[in-house]
């Protein structure tokens, strides 16, 4: 009897089972591993907000079912966040729902908007899961090729017309994993047109929103004239606030959408843990600015001590604009399988090879910034002096 279901068997998770292989082995022999490869935040939330989490798990009352939605105040706090941030209006009953992290949200708002047979529309490379909630819910992920030469964003006319007509979702990530770029207010104005014109639904993955570097800043989708008509955006906790495993999202924009999304959610999950919508709050309401201004410094100052020796050693280098990466090309044009296996055995330094993110990605690496500032030069050394 096949115990897996039909649709498990397009998703392959190979290219990162085999690096995560060879770590462990390479650890079982006591080598030093510097692993760059997942982007799980390694420093904490703000102090006043573990206080406030610990607060809360000492309340009885925290300890029943949630609401699907979110509570009121947890609402209230991410609408005006998304006001005072990014000049975005949304009502926080009918425009805004709080979910279990982001990643819980692309399946479940697949699952609530997208039909099988239906076309996902997806960046490449992008977070592999975009393709994988295609795949959970029987749709077809298409993907729109990510290329230096028109800057990280995807050339919305080359879309086929045929997909055109199948697609009913397009998800996009400014700034983008792996990429590490930021969308400029025009794009978005184009992809709000392009939505319009061809009936098809945007979600916007926001999760590196607030991590931009050399005095960036990334627009919001939903502050595009007629984005909420079309689309929704999520804003993660996890890497903006260090909040990665209590698992806080929220999704705000289109109310039909949302509604949507709501019965999905209702049938599924209890929503967010209570004491962790309360860290939430007070990690919105109480100068959220000050511990995002420090954690761009933090990631900023990371991405150069690692780029640093790699640009002295003559590495073909594009600073990231944004997030806690760094996408680098292979040197001599090496498969980049080939290149990350190789590099993990010789100098124990873990990254992810870009082709786990999509075709458009062979030939890159991404490396995670989520060691200290030493421990990053230690490893671009060790990479710079491996590969000459
Ligand atoms: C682009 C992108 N979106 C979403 C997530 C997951 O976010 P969350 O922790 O809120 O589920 C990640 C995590 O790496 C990511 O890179």
């Amino acid at each position: 009897m096949q115990v897996k279901a039909k649709r498990l068997s397009s998703i392959s998770s190979a290219v990162f089972f085999e690096l995560t292989q060879l770590k462990t082995e390479l650890r079982k022999r006591d080598v030093q591993v510097i692993d760059l490869g997942i982007g799980s935040p390694d420093t904490p939330p703000a102090s006043h907000v573990q206080e406030a989490f610990l607060e809360a798990l000492r309340d009885p009352r925290v300890y029943g079912y949630a609401t699907t939605e979110g509570t009121d105040e947890f609402r209230h706090a991410a609408a005006s966040f998304l006001y005072q941030r990014y000049n975005v209006v949304v009502d926080p009953h009918t425009e805004l729902l709080s979910v279990i992290g982001a990643q819980d949200a692309l399946t479940h708002i697949s699952l609530a908007v997208v039909d099988p047979g239906d076309v996902i529309l997806i960046p490449d490379p992008c977070y592999p899961i975009y393709e994988v909630t295609a795949l959970l819910v029987g749709a077809t992920p298409y993907r729109m090729p990510l290329r230096e030469e028109n800057n990280y964003l995807p050339d919305l006319s080359a879309i086929p017309h045929d997909i055109l007509r199948r697609a009913k979702l397009m998800i996009l990530n400014y700034p983008s994993n792996p990429v590490t770029a930021v969308a400029p207010p025009s794009f978005f104005a184009d992809v709000v047109e392009f939505a319009h014109q061809h009936h098809i639904l945007v979600l916007h993955d926001a999760a590196y929103i607030e991590l931009t570097f050399d005095g960036r800043t990334s627009p919001s989708f939903l502050a595009t004239p007629g984005a909420k008509d079309v689309g929704i955006e999520l804003h993660s906790f996890s890497k903006t606030f260090n909040f990665a495993g209590p698992r806080l999202a929220f999704a705000a924009g289109n109310c039909e959408i949302l509604e949507a999304l709501h019965i999905v959610k209702s049938n599924i999950d209890y929503g967010v843990f209570l004491a962790t919508q309360r860290a939430g709050t007070i990690t919105l309401q109480d100068h959220p600015d000050i511990h995002i201004a420090h954690v761009r410094e933090l990631y900023q100052k990371r991405r150069d001590a690692f780029l640093n020796p790699l640009y002295h050693a003559g590495w073909d280098i594009s600073p990231s604009q944004a997030t806690m990466f760094v996408w680098l090309k292979t040197p001599h044009h090496m498969d980049s399988r080939v290149f990350a296996k190789h590099l993990l055995e010789k100098t124990g330094v873990a990254c992810v090879p870009g082709v786990g993110f999509g075709p458009e990605g062979e030939y890159y690496v991404r490396f995670a910034l989520v060691q200290p500032e030493d421990v990053l030069t230690n490893a671009a050394n060790r990479v710079a002096h491996t590969f000459q």
